[in-house]
């Protein structure tokens, strides 16, 4: 089906969730997609951080294809090989102790917030209340599904969906006065993403996410940190929180994990985990042996590029800082490893800015309305990091060139009137 059939076929077809941009991409290798009329692009988003090795990886390929023809599925209610493998895998490089694996990251979430609850409702003392509420972030975001909705601090996502999951306050960002003021005896877990995401790429300060842990380590609540984003080498690091010398007590994974298959997880410690019985909690598909082959291999690939994320992740930070000193429109330079951003002037640069680097042959995207999110698959080289700042600075310089002409136009039209 051509691009412009299966738009129309879409539009008729699916819920209108999503504005597309307009590519079909078929195939795609290493850093490089194709689309359906043959044009290369460079990938600078790996579909939202989920294709960390890249595009047909040749040893996620040889597991798929081997493991796709002994065992797909079975089901949690019967064992294969690799689901402890996996957790042996994760809990070496996490600090933490126990998995849970589900299907994606707001699953992941939702199971980390159920965990919370019923730890708190198995160590409440005789005829006290449990803990029960959750401190989460402003401007967080932890996925879709109710709970996750709840703990996420945009008003654009909540909203349309209340009434939500009750039983969450949030904070300022980063504002240790107001966790202070908000944390009492009766939170049973601080929510965080170590660096927000989809909120714009603002990693937690040191200060904040160690206070976090100090309160809640006291008083006996958990520190519930999403890596689904930032997570599994991301940062340069397995996880972000290693960056701040903490260990939370459950941890959310997803994206990359599985290479490209839905696989998510949460982490925490045998202590946490020991609330836990037969029937609590579970998913049908979460775990399957063809994604916990790939994840094995996954994170064996990983072992071998933690250094070359931190090195070309310095190295893209530094041509994006010095783009910044020649391009006005750049308010913001922020990040970490290959989880990076440049905050424009304005939504329309940014979106401006987005459809010329596709049409140029650059997938990047933009969230929360004027930030370009980078999150390039751990492959990525320094040429092509070159490639993509010279492909960014024309077109900064095309949509300052546009914005100044259409405001003389402006200026123009107003001394005629
Ligand atoms: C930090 C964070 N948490 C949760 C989610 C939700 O993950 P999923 O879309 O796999 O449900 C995302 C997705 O972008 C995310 O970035």
């Amino acid at each position: 089906m051509s691009l412009a059939a299966t738009i129309r076929a879409e539009q008729e077809l699916l819920l209108p969730t999503y504005d597309r941009q307009k590519v079909l991409f078929t195939r795609g290798r290493g850093v490089y997609l194709w689309d359906s009329a043959g044009k290369r692009y460079l990938d600078f988003l790996s579909g939202i951080g989920v294709n960390a090795l890249g595009h047909a990886h040749p040893a996620i390929q040889r597991v798929l294809k081997s493991q796709a023809g002994k065992l797909i599925h079975i089901s949690n209610l019967f064992y294969h090989q690799f689901q402890a493998e996996l957790a042996k895998r994760l809990a070496r490089i996490s600090g933490l102790e126990r998995a849970f694996f589900c299907n994606s990251g707001t699953e992941a979430w939702e199971g980390a917030l159920k965990l919370a609850r019923i730890y708190a409702r198995a160590n409440s003392k005789n005829g006290q209340q449990p803990k029960q509420r959750f401190l989460a972030l402003e401007n967080s975001f932890h996925g879709r599904t109710f709970g996750s909705l709840a703990t996420t601090g945009q008003e654009k996502y909540r909203a349309p969906f209340s009434p939500l999951v009750p039983g969450v306050d949030f904070i300022p960002f980063n504002d240790i006065g107001a966790l202070n003021r908000k944390f009492d005896e009766g939170v049973c877990a601080v929510c965080v993403e170590t660096v927000q995401g989809e909120g714009g790429i603002y990693p937690l300060s040191q200060e904040f996410l160690r206070r976090a842990r100090e309160l809640t380590t006291k008083s006996g609540a958990l520190l519930l940190v999403d890596e689904i984003q930032s997570g599994l080498g991301r940062t340069g690091k397995y996880f972000a929180y290693q960056h701040y010398g903490i260990t939370p007590d459950i941890v959310a994974i997803a994206k990359p994990l599985a290479a490209g298959l839905p696989l998510g997880a949460l982490l925490t410690t045998n202590r946490v985990a020991g609330v836990m019985h037969p029937g609590l909690h579970g998913t049908t598909f979460g775990g399957g042996p063809l994604a916990c082959a790939v994840a094995i291999e996954f994170l064996q690939q990983l072992d071998g590029l933690r250094g070359h994320i931190s090195k070309t992740g310095k190295y893209f930070l530094r041509k994006l800082q010095a783009l910044q000193e020649t391009h006005s429109s750049i308010r913001a330079v922020r990040g970490i490893g290959l989880m990076l951003a440049a905050d424009l002037d304005s939504p329309d640069t940014a979106k401006g800015v987005v459809s010329k680097l596709l049409e140029n042959g650059f997938v990047i995207n933009r969230t929360h309305d004027t930030v370009l999110r980078f999150l390039p698959p751990y492959v990525i080289e320094a040429t092509h990091i070159d490639r993509l700042i010279a492909a960014l600075d024309a077109a900064l310089a095309e949509s300052t060139a546009a914005e100044t002409q259409k405001r003389t136009r402006i200026k123009l039209r107003g001394a005629n009137n």
